[in-house]
């Protein structure tokens, strides 16, 4: 698929921000846990909730889909997810943690998901081994099996996956469970707090140390996850680029403090409220440093679209990524539009340039689709984007809400 921006509108208005992805995904996976029925609201329709809801339904599951709800019911008969799918999102490793607490065994292929760099599993089978997993690989599958005992688990890294894995594994295991280190994103606090709507006893979800007891047996839940904090940012910096004014509703403020903090010291007026956020650009971009940490530093999946804004700015901006190895493949697409980066081992320096022109470029993964989106709306002329259907795996209907703000944007 191809997307068509025409550059140089400014944004205005106000669009309402989707379920988010990264919380829907594992509590989709943590689903699995029982086999009452759950009811997900608000659910986003995009690709890569599409490709969970598949896999679970190709389990065994029966899923159906109502009113922006979706409803679960049922018991895995399956536990080696075919891997057509598995490939697809790396997010299909999440259901290892609950498929193997549950019924003792799983088979699943490596998982697949962004280009973003080498990116390993290890964390998640040390911490299932440390609760009694027995693993194996044989020909491209990891089998794990054995009966779950709750117990100390370190994380050498506070890897989301990981954490959120090990909780669902941990919630069915016998006895209780410790993950030091552990991620402290809003969406692992989310999934702990669905868990919890099904009987779980999680606590200090959102500290560095969570604690789980296992239950025997988990029930039905209705729940609602939380808002899109990744979707919400996208549009502040595409608002603040375009040098528009946009009001974005179901926000969480809070869990946008590492993004609001750079756009105001780029020179964008931030205003926060109850649940929404107001962004105005600045005249003048100034160029800001920008490193990448876990949460509640200032996030991976934001700095493609910040890298975008800032090639815009007047004067030198830095970004260092640190939680990715390998995640700058937007730069020479955003080059190609006329930007002037160059990148020193994980560090890029962004010289700010006066303007960009359309031109060609390719989505490489899903932020760098968007990050080619927001250097669209500064670009003189027509961008035409390949391989846009990236984009379309995290962020729901965007064209339409782009188009909403005043964008001329088409997606063929
Ligand atoms: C999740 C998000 C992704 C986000 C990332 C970091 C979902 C579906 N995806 O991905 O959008 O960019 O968090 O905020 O929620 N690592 C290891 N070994 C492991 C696991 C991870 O070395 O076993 C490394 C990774 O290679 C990476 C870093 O740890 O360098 C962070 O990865 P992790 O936090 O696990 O990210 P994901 O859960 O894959």
């Amino acid at each position: 698929m191809i997307m068509l921006i025409n550059g140089q509108s400014k944004l205005n208005g106000h669009i309402e921000v989707s379920t988010s992805k990264n919380a829907v995904l594992p509590i989709l996976a943590a689903s699995l846990l029982s086999d009452e029925p759950k009811i997900i609201n608000n659910i986003p329709l995009i690709d890569d909730v599409d490709i969970i809801v598949q896999l679970i339904r190709e389990l065994g599951i029966k899923v159906s889909y109502h009113n922006k709800s979706l409803k679960l019911i049922g018991n895995a008969h399956k536990v080696d997810p075919p891997y057509e799918l598995v490939r697809k999102i790396r997010a299909s490793f999440l259901i290892m943690g609950p498929l193997l607490a549950r019924h003792g065994i799983v088979r699943i292929s490596f998982p697949g998901g962004c280009a973003i760099g080498n990116r390993p599993i290890d964390l998640h089978l040390k911490g299932l081994e440390v609760l009694g997993a027995q693993i194996k690989q044989t020909g491209g599958d990891i089998i794990a099996k054995g009966k779950l005992n709750g117990s100390h688990v370190y994380l050498d890294f506070p890897s989301v996956g990981a954490t959120e894995n090990l909780i669902m594994a941990a919630s069915l295991a016998k006895g209780v469970t410790y993950i030091e280190n552990a991620a402290l994103e809003p969406e692992i606090v989310d999934l702990a707090d669905f868990i919890n709507s099904m009987g779980g006893k999680i606590t200090g979800a959102g500290t560095n140390i969570i604690k789980i007891e296992g239950v025997e047996k988990l029930t039905g839940s209705t729940y609602t996850p939380i808002p899109d904090r990744i979707e919400a940012g996208t549009f502040m910096v595409a608002a603040a680029a375009s040098r528009g004014e946009v009001t974005i509703t179901n926000v969480i403020p809070e869990h946008l403090k590492a993004i609001s903090a750079k756009l105001i010291e780029s020179g964008a007026e931030v205003t926060e409220k109850a649940d929404q956020i107001n962004v105005r650009g600045p005249n003048k971009i100034k160029p800001v440093y920008i490193k990448t940490l876990p949460y509640p530093g200032f996030p991976t999946d934001m700095q493609a679209q910040f890298m975008a804004y800032l090639s815009c700015a007047e004067g030198s901006s830095i970004i260092t990524e640190s939680v990715f190895e390998n995640r700058f493949m937007h730069v020479p697409e955003l080059c190609r539009l006329g930007a002037n980066i160059k990148i020193e081992g994980r560090t890029a320096i962004i010289k700010g340039v006066n303007k960009l022109d359309g031109a060609i470029v390719k989505a490489t993964d899903l932020r760098a689709g968007a990050a080619l989106c927001i250097a669209a709306l500064m670009a003189r002329g027509e961008t035409t984007i390949t391989e846009s259907e990236h984009i379309d795996r995290g962020y729901e209907r965007i064209v339409d809400k782009l188009n909403t703000l005043g964008v001329d944007i088409r997606q063929i």
